[in-house]
């Protein structure tokens, strides 16, 4: 059983990052990864599910979930930072894991975090699809319904089904588009980023600007709808599962730490660019929320483009903001994915160097400097995903997924400050064993208030892993046959 439970120290981790033919290129600053940050976070869930969120869950109290969920990922935010100034790692919450809980959690993690990233990416792709069918359509250019959307559909009473369509075209493409730019080189892609980032930032303080000055007091009358009767359909249960859902909104600020081996000085970048990349996106997501739900009524909000719903509802004077904003939709949608292509590589990379993953996975292109194989394999496999499924089962799937990631980054803190006390800490996080307790007790609360649909495909996706943890991670480790806990 101990062989399951085995640690990797920090000194053979920080062994592993020096030297070497897998050396990545370290070109990424802390404006570098606060942009990286932002361009991560700010996605589809602004852009499109919150909309879902208001007009199902909690209406104009949206807001407050965002606060709550806010909350959760500032905790968890605390916990990363410790975590990637401690160990500037490619793997980010895997890594942690396997310094503090062991392999089996830490495979546990990885796997789980490909529901984050490459899901993810996938999620955003569909989101990406509907603005940009919705964009051209103002243009006078109507893509076929049968390419641009999801061949499967899930619902509650029916489960999964066919629509009708044959596969979402767009969203195939900006994954392949985005895919190649990775392969290419991280400094490119980054500077790509950091001009989308500005883009999508300006176009969200244009909707808030010229939108506040459109919102009755009536629209958020009253601010908290009577629950239903059922579980999380509005009143305070509303709230707490639209936070979940929101949640979404936020994932992304801790791909900043799956580039720590790539940052110029990751022992005070790394810290930085999580936790100011989080707050700029908590106070954008409460400002659009309230402007959007004092705009127009939640009631109208549950479509692919709530924000341009908004705009229309403000009336002519507001028609110019409309494509802009869509545009900006788009690019900043694109650097998203992006992103999250990016994170998911390097955790495949990071697992392959463990041998949990075969070696193939850690190799890294001779010229351009980047994980071109995991590159490609996270690529094709989030294309099929994007092409075939809808943003809504994917977004509350890729939610759990992080929320379990979260909490297990909070607990390994608590775990490592008892048996690693002597280990450096450039970023402490402040007041534990408070902040990792609460960070755990708000994610678990959170994912308690998903459906259990969405609990179902998680205990699913992590027998998969479980299995192949079994049958091919736990042989091949390169901790395999050592002692356990050799360092101590
Ligand atoms: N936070 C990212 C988004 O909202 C995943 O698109």
């Amino acid at each position: 059983m101990k062989r399951f439970f085995r640690t990797k120290s920090r000194d053979h981790m920080l062994a592993d990052l020096n030297g070497g033919e897998h050396q990545m290129h370290r070109a990424l600053d802390a404006w570098h990864l606060t942009l990286l940050g932002i361009g991560a976070v700010i996605g589809a869930g602004i852009f499109v599910l919150t909309g879902h969120a208001a007009a199902s869950c909690a209406g104009p109290a949206i807001s407050l979930s965002f606060v709550l969920s806010g909350v959760a990922c500032a905790f968890a935010g605390l916990c990363y930072a410790e975590f990637a100034s401690m160990m500037p790692a490619a793997g980010s919450a895997y890594t942690y894991a396997y310094a503090t809980l062991g392999e089996l959690f830490a495979w546990i993690i990885g796997w789980d975090l490909i529901l984050e990233y490459l899901f993810g990416a996938s999620a955003v792709a569909v989101g990406w699809s509907g603005y940009v069918v919705s964009f051209l359509r103002d243009f006078g250019l109507a893509l076929p319904a049968s390419l641009a959307a999801a061949p499967f559909a899930y619902d509650p009473g029916v489960g999964l089904h066919l629509t009708g369509a044959i596969v979402n075209f767009p969203a195939i493409f900006i994954v392949a588009l985005m895919t190649a730019l990775l392969v290419v080189g991280i400094r490119a892609s980054a500077n790509v980023n950091n001009v989308i980032v500005i883009v999508k930032v300006a176009v969200i303080l244009l909707f808030i600007g010229f939108g506040a000055r459109f919102i009755h007091r009536a629209n958020w009358t009253p601010f908290i709808p009577a629950n239903t009767g059922e579980f999380g359909v509005f009143g305070w249960t509303g709230i707490l599962r639209g936070s979940a859902v929101v949640f979404f909104a936020y994932i992304g600020f801790d791909a900043v730490s799956t580039a720590a081996q790539e940052a110029r000085n990751p022992q005070r970048d790394m810290p930085i660019g999580i936790l100011a990349s989080l707050a700029v996106c908590a106070v954008l997501y409460v400002a659009v929320s309230l402007v959007l739900t004092g705009i127009v009524s939640y009631t109208a909000l549950s479509v692919p483009d709530p924000i341009a719903v908004g705009i229309n509802a403000a009336g002519e004077s507001l028609r110019w903001l409309r494509p802009v904003v869509k545009a900006g939709a788009i690019a900043g949608l694109s650097s998203v994915i992006m992103v999250l292509l990016m994170g998911q590589p390097r955790i495949f990379y990071s697992m392959s160097k463990d041998g949990l993953l075969p070696p193939r996975f850690c190799a890294v292109h001779p010229r351009f400097k980047t994980p071109y194989v995991t590159t490609l394999v996270t690529g094709c496999v989030a294309m099929v995903i994007a092409g075939l499924f809808p943003i809504g089962v994917l977004g509350e799937l890729v939610s759990i997924g992080a929320l379990l990631a979260f909490a297990m980054v909070c607990a390994g803190v608590l775990v490592l400050r008892k048996t690693r006390p002597e280990y450096p800490r450039p970023f402490r996080t402040p007041w534990v064993p408070v902040v990792p307790i609460l960070g755990i007790v708000l994610c678990g609360v959170q994912m308690a208030a998903l459906p259990r649909d969405t609990w179902v495909r998680l205990l699913v996706w992590m027998a998969i892993g479980l299995v192949i943890y079994g049958t091919y991670g736990h042989r091949h480790s390169r901790l395999h046959g050592k002692t356990v806990n050799s360092e101590r």
